[in-house]
């Protein structure tokens, strides 16, 4: 997988790329670069946003600096690059990330995403330039910076190799193998700690009953999630 992040701010994906999966499923042959919005900007004085046609609060990332940086990159017109490869903006109102759009993101050879700053992005670009706009969330952040790192990490685990385990990623929460519902809960020594135990049936070593119970909880913890408990 090639993770490309345009971003005003390269350097905060320096500690990102050092956290243990992240340094796995890249020394399993993934790549992620953060690439500055700055660096090919035609503006002087490093500009890259600026007013809203039309008045209003906050600065708008201008589609000439986000076409000159992606021309530098792809050495192609921002508007065929899209057709070859996912080019994702991250903003609040995009489509909503979740378990099955990371599994269809992790299916792809490369993904290109755009960090927003400010009120976010001139529409055209996105018009434009981009296939998909995605969201982690129905909340605003001052930046798209915060949920690429959320949609890259949700994306590398994915991948063989990120993890120690390739069953931690099969039978997590939201996974098929869940039908969708949450994890069932974990327990590990002490047996009892202040008289607080562990369910009978995890330390039977009764491998079906053991399976029937998670699956029950996860089925319990999904039906209480969907009731907004
Ligand atoms: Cl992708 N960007 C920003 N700026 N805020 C968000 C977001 C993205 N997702 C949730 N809030």
């Amino acid at each position: 997988m090639e993770l490309d992040v345009f971003t005003l701010f390269p350097d905060w994906f320096d500690w990102f790329s050092s956290q243990r999966h992240v340094a796995n499923a890249l020394a399993a042959g993934s790549s992620l670069q953060a690439l500055d919005l700055r660096e090919h900007t035609p503006l002087s004085g490093a500009q890259v946003d600026d007013m809203p046609f039309g008045g209003g609060a906050g600065m708008v990332l201008r589609v000439d600096v986000v076409e000159a940086a992606l021309r530098a990159r792809y050495e192609l017109d921002p508007v065929q690059l899209r057709e070859q490869r996912r080019v994702i903006a991250l903003a609040p109102g995009g489509r909503l990330l979740d378990d099955s759009l990371v599994d269809e993101l992790a299916r792809e050879p490369a993904l290109t995403l755009l960090c927003g700053r400010y009120e976010g992005f001139d529409e055209r670009i996105i018009e434009h330039f981009c296939s998909d706009t995605v969201s982690i969330g129905r909340y605003v952040l001052a930046g798209g910076e915060l949920a690429a790192m959320v949609v890259c990490d949700a994306v590398l685990r994915k991948l063989p190799g990120a993890l120690g385990d390739e069953r931690s990623a099969h039978e997590e929460s939201f996974s098929e193998a869940l039908d969708g519902n949450p994890e069932y809960p974990h327990y590990t020594r002490p047996a009892e700690h202040r008289g607080w135990g562990v369910p009978e049936v995890l330390l039977s070593g009764h491998h079906a009953r053991i399976e029937q119970w998670r699956r029950e909880r996860s089925r319990e913890r999904g039906e209480q999630a969907r009731a907004g408990e």
